[in-house]
């Protein structure tokens, strides 16, 4: 049999991730795949004997057993997060605004830029922002002050027409992948983080890091001296710097599989993704909330989540499995 890495090797390093497992799954299970866009990776078809489903890297989603209104109410936080706490899955709230006057006449009053502004002024001038239908942790930030807060809305306008504010938490982050109602896998996720080399400052590794950010699309972070940061300082090498904010993986974090403290966290992440009806979820939550053991809070539901992790962790046997799940799904398999 061939492993995971065989179907990878040869393979341009913008053919996606999804599509390499798909592969090698179909191989497995005894599927034939076929790739339809000249080995770009991008659009496939995975066909048995008797009938073929198709595939797409970009907005498509790589579960079609997530239904699309299931899958579109995850990928909004707002509605995530009212349909959570209506379940009892507590979250991490927040209001939502727009920012451009387009479809103004479709919501409510008091979802503007102006009303943003006089609502993060309500918080203390310091929140966390993102956009509202984000992902990969883009535009993901912490934001302090009036004149950083108007700076970003002029930023992230370029990319997204809406946002969601909210307070900043901080905790212990993890991932909890289910498949119906089994736990596939969990994971602690850790900050970004910067490595010295003895040579550069804090300030240029930080401009570099960003450098990298952008080239995979990603908004970059902020390079200014915190309270307890000099931007000058040279970190000595081999030391790690941590990046405090967005822990996605994406925007350089790191994740372990590894458990959850608590049974609780698995109760969480059953119960948010049966409120929303997905039969596929990686569940991203807070736990130990401002050190506080049984603080915790759902902080999104990612109905179309990326698996790099599992391929990073050796774990092709769980690659298999959610492949397989996907398959028998769509009829393909043990029919
Ligand atoms: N309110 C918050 N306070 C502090 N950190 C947060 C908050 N919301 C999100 N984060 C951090 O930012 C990351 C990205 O936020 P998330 O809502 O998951 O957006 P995305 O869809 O871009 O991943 C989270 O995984 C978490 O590390
Ligand atoms: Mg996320």
């Amino acid at each position: 049999m061939r492993s995971l890495e065989d179907f990878r090797s040869g393979k341009p390093s913008s053919y996606p991730d999804q599509s390499v497992c798909a592969e090698y799954a179909c191989a497995e299970l005894g599927l034939t795949f076929q790739d339809i866009d000249g080995g770009t990776g991008l659009a496939f078809g995975v066909a048995s004997p008797t009938k073929t489903i198709h595939f797409g890297a970009g907005r498509c989603s790589w579960y079609p057993q997530n239904s699309a209104t299931a899958s579109t109410l995850a990928s909004d936080k707002y509605f995530t997060n009212i349909i959570l706490e209506r379940a009892g899955a507590p979250t991490l709230g927040g209001e939502y605004f727009f920012l451009r006057d387009r479809h103004r006449a479709h919501r409510p009053a008091g979802h503007e830029r102006e009303d943003a502004l006089e609502h993060f002024r309500k918080l203390g001038a310091s929140a966390f922002v993102k956009p509202l239908l984000g992902s990969r942790g883009d535009f993901a930030q912490a934001i302090h002050g009036e004149a950083s807060f108007r700076s970003y809305l002029d930023e992230v306008a370029q990319s997204y027409d809406s946002i969601l504010i909210q307070r900043i938490v901080s905790g212990t982050e993890y991932r909890a992948f289910l498949l119906d109602d089994e736990i596939v896998y969990t994971a602690r996720k850790y900050p970004p983080s910067i490595l010295g080399d003895g040579v550069r400052s804090i300030g240029d590794l930080l401009t570099a890091h960003n450098a990298a950010l952008r080239s995979r699309g990603l908004s970059p972070v902020a390079v200014t001296a915190g309270r307890d940061t000099s931007l000058d300082f040279v970190l000595p090498k081999g030391e790690r710097w941590d990046i405090p904010g967005r822990m996605n993986l994406s925007a350089g974090g790191t994740m372990v599989l590894e458990a959850p403290p608590s049974e609780a966290a698995f109760t969480l992440a059953r119960k948010a993704t049966r409120a929303l009806g997905l039969r596929v979820a990686a569940v991203d939550m807070f736990t130990d909330i401002g050190g506080d053991a049984n603080a915790m809070r759902i902080i999104e539901v990612n109905s179309n989540p990326s698996i790099r992790l599992l391929a990073q962790s050796g774990r092709s046997d769980l690659i298999l499995k959610i492949w397989h799940h996907t398959f028998s799904a769509m009829g393909l398999v043990g029919v």
